[in-house]
């Protein structure tokens, strides 16, 4: 194995939760161009299916699309215990799936101001970005110890590690804090596991992302790329590869970082 070849996937199996959504069909791309088995686990099984073909049919990959619920634990047994019966070891585990709630002027309830934010909308956030993510992480160091090794990513966000700046946000869609408290618990969550889980083999990382560009208003991008040194939001091309970094033999020596894709922003 050379340092190229250290970057492959190929005969890993990657599950990637939250997989039928925007980033997490752009990881699974990536992943199955670096020779992965993908299982993308979303709610929606056809969605999840949907997915899964489109990125086998470019890749020419082993991609599958289930229905799996990460806030419920029976459901992510079942689902592992699929994996390792149909490929035979789950070796790493990103942790993608998240609710990034908004706020909905129109609904009376939903008063920007912290001080009235339903109790609701946090408890769901913390219920998915949190503890979905750490109940995917404890089925899988289970089957992990199996192996004797395994791997964990874990997908925050700038808004996990700095504040928000509301000011860049439209009147009403401000960044709401379940947003943030359950991102920034994902980095904890890593830097936990990493240290109670290297010695069985067990990796864990972080990868926090900056907004990335999707049909963004050029009013939002302007105020969004004066935070940033190089102007820019993080490009849907600019995803992939740190993550295959993170999931592979390239990053073998590292454990418990959080690899920052935010061309900057949080260096200021
Ligand atoms: N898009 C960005 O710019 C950005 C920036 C920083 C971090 N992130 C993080 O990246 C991740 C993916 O974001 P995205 O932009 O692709 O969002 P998205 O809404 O497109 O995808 C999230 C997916 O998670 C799924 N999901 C929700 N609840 C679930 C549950 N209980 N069980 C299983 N799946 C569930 C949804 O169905 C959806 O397909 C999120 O964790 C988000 O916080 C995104």
């Amino acid at each position: 194995m050379n340092d190229l070849t250290k970057f492959e996937l190929k005969g890993k199996t990657v599950l990637v939760t939250g997989g039928a959504g925007f980033l997490g069909q752009l990881f699974g791309k990536s992943l199955a161009d670096a020779g992965a088995n993908v299982v993308l686990a979303d709610l929606n099984l056809e969605a999840s299916e949907k997915a899964a073909s489109e990125i086998s049919a470019q890749t020419g990959g082993t991609v599958i699309g289930v229905a799996m619920d990460v806030t419920n634990k029976e459901n992510i047994t079942t689902t592992i215990e699929m994996i390792v019966s149909k490929f035979g070891s789950l070796d790493v585990a990103v942790n993608n799936a998240g609710l990034d709630p908004k706020f909905d002027a129109t609904v009376p309830t939903n008063d920007k101001q912290f001080e009235n934010y339903p109790e609701e909308f946090i408890r769901k956030s913390l219920e998915v970005n949190l503890l979905g993510a750490t109940l995917v992480a404890q089925a899988s160091v289970r089957q992990m110890l199996k192996q004797g090794n395994g791997n964990i990513v874990n997908i925050s966000s700038l808004y996990g590690i700095n504040g928000p700046d509301q000011k860049i946000y439209p009147e009403g869609t401000q960044k709401p804090v379940d947003y943030s408290i359950s991102k920034g618990g994902l980095v904890m969550l890593t830097k936990w596991l990493a240290t109670s889980y290297a010695s069985k083999g067990i990796r864990t990382n972080t990868m926090t992302l900056g907004g990335v560009i999707r049909n963004h208003p050029e009013d939002f991008q302007k105020k969004y790329g004066a935070k940033v040194p190089d102007g820019k939001m993080v490009g849907q091309d600019e995803i992939g590869a740190p993550l295959v970094f993170l999931a592979s033999q390239a990053s073998s020596g590292v454990n418990g970082c959080n690899l920052i894709v935010d061309h900057g922003f949080s260096a200021y």
